[in-house]
């Protein structure tokens, strides 16, 4: 059975929607009659997001803001609540990733990764909250198999993306009574995306590696993430909050680690 979402004429903010597996979410919801707000750093990324999002015939909104900056965030947030009103769905996913050991990682270096991905979770929910459809709203992070799983090369995502599923956890506790249920979703390897460009062996055998290490054996789409972010956001979920729920293929998230291991050998990762 085919399940066919219905969100016309909700809100649905994407921050970081406008390149991969949050743009794929970002359609997914203007497909499915959402007017949908994205945002990031790269004006040329916001346009071709805004760009691609029109063709399903909504509302589309493009703001450019750096997640790190907890008051550009407030700005590209109150923005979208004057032009769309009161925030649906809000969906964090803005992400930094590169392959180095903890010892070859400058202050700077561990910190820019934790800055985007649990700080800028925590600014881009601070700061909607006050914008936020409540009751009834739904907020969606996107966290990564590192949040859990240990691996080598991976320690500052590992600690900001274990700091993501807490918040996410957290706040399901302190928004239930607003009304606000609170979950993440935690993909596995997604095809044709900037995170295995940068985290996985590359070319046919690469990805035949992948494959071969997923249990329905195959890699991820950005739809496939995109479905369970719909359900997430529907009623049919209206008892799920503080859930951190993987999207792998049948575990896959272990053999990441593996993954990772082989693309270090090919990328060389830089030292200190
Ligand atoms: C060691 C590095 C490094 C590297 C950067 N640095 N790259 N250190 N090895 N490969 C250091 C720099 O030297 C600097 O430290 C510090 O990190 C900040 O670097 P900047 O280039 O100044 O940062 P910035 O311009 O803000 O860019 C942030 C970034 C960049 C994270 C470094 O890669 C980025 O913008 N990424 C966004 C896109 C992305 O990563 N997408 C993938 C998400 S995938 P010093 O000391 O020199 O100042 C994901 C999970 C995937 O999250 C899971 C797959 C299974
Ligand atoms: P991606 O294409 O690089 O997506 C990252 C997005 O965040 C981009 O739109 C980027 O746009 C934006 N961004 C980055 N830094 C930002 C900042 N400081 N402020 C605002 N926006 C910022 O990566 P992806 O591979 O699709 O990953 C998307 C999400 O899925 C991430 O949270 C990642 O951790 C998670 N994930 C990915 C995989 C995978 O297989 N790819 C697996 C598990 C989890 P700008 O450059 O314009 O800012």
């Amino acid at each position: 059975m085919d399940i066919k979402f219905d969100f016309s004429g909700r809100h649905v903010f994407v921050f970081g929607g406008t390149t991969g597996i949050n743009l794929g979410i970002a359609k997914a919801f203007a497909r499915s009659g959402a007017r949908v707000c994205v945002a990031s750093r790269k004006q040329e990324n916001v346009d071709a997001a805004v760009e691609a999002l029109r063709q399903f015939g909504g509302e589309v909104l493009g703001v450019t803001a750096d997640v790190r900056d907890f008051d550009a965030v407030g700005r590209a947030l109150a923005l979208a609540h004057e032009r769309f009103g009161p925030i649906d769905v809000l969906v964090s996913g803005a992400a930094g990733n590169f392959l180095a050991e903890a010892n070859d990682l400058s202050s700077n270096a561990f910190k820019v990764v934790v800055d985007i991905d649990l700080n800028g979770t925590f600014h881009v929910m601070r700061q909607a909250f006050q914008y936020l459809a409540r009751p009834g709203a739904s907020v969606i992070n996107i966290t990564a198999p590192q949040s859990m799983i240990p691996m080598r090369f991976q320690s500052h995502v590992c600690a900001a993306k274990a700091g993501v599923d807490q918040l996410t956890r957290v706040l399901a506790i302190e928004w239930g009574a607003a009304g606000v249920r609170v979950n993440a979703i935690s993909p596995g390897p997604i095809a044709g995306t900037e995170g295995m460009r940068r985290l996985a062996p590359q070319g046919e055998e690469g990805d035949a590696m992948v494959n071969s290490a997923v249990p329905l054996g195959r890699m991820g789409t950005p739809e496939d993430i995109a479905q369970l972010a719909m359900f997430l956001a529907s009623s049919a979920a209206s008892y799920v909050s503080g859930a951190i729920v993987p999207c792998d293929g049948g575990g896959a998230s272990e053999s990441i680690k593996s993954m990772v291991e082989a693309a270090a050998q090919e990328m060389k990762p830089r030292t200190a």
